[in-house]
């Protein structure tokens, strides 16, 4: 079905009235109408079709968070002054979303090994990051450092919003679908946690394309290896092949570091691009 802007924008308002999707990117609405738009016939059953795509887009990664009361605790917390407390609420604000929550038990040591390996990044664009800037005092990066937070469920961007302001940062968390809207910032280090396949269910060939486009130096794509419930989740394997397959054929070098419950695959892009 041909659609003109004015249409599409119609049924993207129309998926963002409904509550559950409020806080979703609009630039992720569209882009799914707009496919979705390839396939159907209807305006109805297209806005059908958009409100399911959505719903499966969210509920793989819903946070148990509550957010008012999270920004809350983290002001209480800074204007305490107390370190332990203001590390306790960061941790606490991590537990709500199973990636960071599974990441917790590797954090001490986990930023530590890949900067061994990229170094220590000066610029760094964390992709989809859900709740994962709320590990900031555990990679060992300066207070200085330049770090882009992108992520598509705006409720998520203003707590880190908030967080980045308390903590010093320079405010450069953005709403922003990384598919739509790639970065265009060059970094020393770009992270891609979690993700990858994400991406691939939601478009084949999507996260293959976040990692080309990112202007990074370092990519660095990690995948689960072990879920909350301790069961090996071989998800790498799927895409292993392909990945590496691209990655030889740009001449690019790689480096995988592997933890208990999670792999990561440092993607050395060479000389860093754009600017
Ligand atoms: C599986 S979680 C990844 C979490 C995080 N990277 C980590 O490992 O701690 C997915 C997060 O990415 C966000 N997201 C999903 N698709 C996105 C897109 N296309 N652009 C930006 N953010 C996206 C979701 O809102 C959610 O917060």
């Amino acid at each position: 079905m041909k659609l003109t802007d004015v249409e599409i924008d119609e049924i993207v308002n129309q998926v963002k009235a409904s509550k559950k999707y409020k806080y979703l990117c609009a630039d992720t609405i569209r882009d799914v109408v707009k496919i979705g738009s390839k396939t159907h016939t209807s305006l109805k059953n297209l806005l059908k079709y958009a409100k399911k795509k959505c719903h499966l887009i969210l509920a793989s990664y819903l946070s148990e968070l509550d957010y008012s009361s999270s920004g809350e605790e983290l002001k209480s917390a800074f204007l305490s002054g107390d370190q332990d407390r203001i590390t306790h609420t960061c941790l606490n604000i991590m537990a709500k979303h199973a990636s960071t929550r599974e990441r917790m038990v590797i954090l001490n040591e986990f930023y530590s090994r890949l900067f061994k390996i990229t170094g220590t990044p000066k610029r760094m664009v964390d992709l989809a990051c859900a709740l994962n800037p709320f590990s900031f005092r555990w990679m060992g990066v300066s207070k200085d450092i330049i770090y882009y937070a992108y992520d598509n469920n705006m409720q998520t961007v203003e707590l880190i919003k908030l967080y980045f302001q308390l903590e010093g940062l320079q405010p450069l968390v953005e709403e922003r679908d990384i598919l739509c809207n790639p970065p265009e910032a060059v970094v020393d280090v770009g992270l891609l946690f979690k993700m990858y396949h994400c991406l691939e269910h939601r478009q084949k060939g999507a996260g293959w394309r976040v990692i080309e486009k990112t202007p990074a130096q370092w990519m660095a794509v990690s995948f689960p290896t072990r879920n909350l419930a301790n069961r090996n989740v071989d998800i790498f394997s799927n895409y292993k092949q392909g990945i590496l397959e691209k990655i030889k054929k740009n001449r690019w070098n790689f480096d995988i570091v592997e933890f208990e419950n999670e792999l990561v695959l440092l993607i050395n892009k060479g000389e860093e691009r754009g600017q």
